[in-house]
């Protein structure tokens, strides 16, 4: 990761950009040491932010060769290039086109973020700020633009190139070793859901039926000889996209559905659109070997990542401090629909003991944050079982609150008005607020203040009065930044059983 700067990033200090890209048109040369990116960006001023302010574009160790505006090149004094940022100070107040061709080294990329080389292939990860050491870009994730991208490389080192969306053209150059490959994605998305696939790969092929009868190329990439050992996970591939469909009324949208596994990977998977990338080990399993934990993790990651494909992509984040909007209410599905295929008892368990091993002691230590935090670094640090597994309780909760019919139908309200947009926490609250008919401010505690909760319940009988009273308390314990604690909303759901062995359970 780049060293991360002293100037911190706030939430509230946030605002819209300056300018919006509409389209992104990339060609790519793919090379082991010198790819070369050729990105020409349709590029407007934002109407809801007018200003006089300069294009700066976020970089990370890039080499820049060149910058074309409207198709004439520029000098270099009509333009300031640094490894980290492009500036350019003027630029039209009409819609222009901003061309710029860089180069990088992705052997040379140990980071594995951005392009880098993993195995014999070349692959990406740009979430949260990879995309940067691609090409100079608006690199946030409230940008969001339609890509075009057209990838070029040797036929035999590469024969498999992939990108985002459905594949438009391919074929070979003449009397050359190279070929090339088009990919368009139709919907708009932000630069950490572009991705880039290029090596010669084995492939398993199926395919899904969607709820309205189109039919879905699936295929799932791996080293040459591992095909078989990725039917598992073309199997829970299935099961989730038909999961979504019967509990969420979500259809899958594009033509093709594309899962590459690779060895280097920093993070367990990525739900780039139309192309995940995962981490082998959440794809790959042998019936000689493998247990039923690691079924139970290929299932659970392969479904997180296809259901981001709703939550995560189709309505995005606004900037990062958002990020449990996606991965609290992505994890919150992921246990559903395991807890719907396999034993929701187990499930349960599993999911609560992981929470008090890794969450609790999170929440209690030095590195305790709120769910949605107000101030980072870095936010590859954020990446914690606080913002997933606490964020996945607190959607949990809140259905525990308002009801699974009522929680059903602010989801509905959620995807309908937030579809093809980069939302907030207060976007998603304000849903289930307008479907309940409540007021869910005291709730949204949960996502703004640190700490777990202790909570005591005393209970005293008259048998006089055949009476039971219970007595709830709670106390959160002080974490560094927040010395003083308000009290959180805590929906319990009670049962009383008597001598007969009747259950009276509360609503
Ligand atoms: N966004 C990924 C995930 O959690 C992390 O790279 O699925
Ligand atoms: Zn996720």
């Amino acid at each position: 990761m780049r060293p991360s700067s002293n100037i911190p990033v706030r939430l509230s200090q946030y605002r819209p950009s300056d300018f919006l890209i509409d389209a992104v048109y990339l060609d790519i040369r793919l090379d082991r040491t010198a790819t070369k990116i050729v990105a020409r960006l349709n590029i407007r001023r934002n109407p809801n932010t007018p200003s006089n302010a300069a294009l700066m574009l976020d970089g990370d160790e890039l080499t820049l060769l060149e910058v074309k505006l409207n198709g004439t090149l520029l000098d270099q004094e009509e333009y300031f290039a640094e490894p980290d940022r492009l500036t350019l100070h003027h630029t039209p107040q009409t819609p222009f086109t901003l061309e710029i061709t860089t180069e990088i080294n992705p052997s040379a990329n140990t980071q594995l973020s951005g392009l880098y080389r993993s195995g014999s292939a070349f692959c990406t990860q740009c979430e949260a700020e990879g995309f940067r050491r691609i090409t100079y870009f608006l690199d946030r994730p409230d940008v969001l633009a339609i890509y075009t991208t057209r990838i070029q490389a040797d036929k035999y080192d590469a024969p498999v190139l992939l990108s985002n969306g459905n594949l438009k053209e391919s074929g070979e150059i003449p009397e050359t070793r190279q070929h090339y490959a088009i990919w368009h994605d139709p919907f708009p998305k932000p630069s950490y859901l572009f991705a880039v696939v290029g090596g010669d790969l084995g492939v398993l092929r199926d395919s899904f039926e969607t709820m309205n009868g189109r039919k879905i190329d699936l295929a799932i990439y791996v080293e040459h000889g591992k095909e078989a050992r990725a039917d598992y996970a073309m199997d829970a591939l299935k099961r989730s996209m038909r999961w979504d469909e019967q509990k969420y009324g979500r259809e899958y949208d594009l033509d093709v559905f594309n899962i590459v596994a690779v060895s280097d990977f920093n993070m367990g998977a990525m739900e780039n659109k139309g192309l995940n990338i995962f981490n082998d080990k959440y794809v790959l399993a042998s019936p000689e070997t493998a247990t039923d934990h690691d079924y139970a993790g290929i299932e659970a990651v392969i479904a997180h990542e296809y259901f981001h494909n709703w939550t995560g992509n189709r309505i995005t984040c606004r900037d990062w401090f958002q990020l449990c909007l996606k991965e609290g209410l992505t994890v919150f599905r992921d246990q559903e629909f395991s807890a719907d295929q396999r034993s929701r008892a187990v499930e349960r368990i599993s999911d609560v003991r992981g929470l008090r091993l890794i969450q609790f002691p999170e929440d209690s230590g030095p590195l305790a944050h709120p769910v949605r935090p107000e101030v980072y670094h870095e936010i590859n640090n954020f990446y914690t079982a606080t913002v997933y597994e606490k964020g996945a309780e607190i959607i949990r909760m809140l259905r525990t609150l308002i009801g699974e019919t009522t929680f059903r139908q602010g989801m509905d309200l959620y995807f309908n008005k937030y579809d093809g947009t980069a939302a907030t926490i207060e976007d998603f609250i304000s849903c289930f607020a307008e479907s309940a008919n409540r007021d869910l401010t005291d709730f949204s505690r949960w996502y703004h203040q640190a700490g777990t909760p202790t909570l005591s319940v005393k209970n005293e009988y008259d048998s006089a009065q055949k009476t039971l009273t219970l007595t709830l308390e709670q106390h959160t314990a002080p974490t560094p930044n927040e010395k003083e604690k308000k009290p959180f909303v805590i929906p319990i759901l009670l049962a009383l059983i008597s001598e007969a062995g009747v259950k009276y359970r509360s609503e």
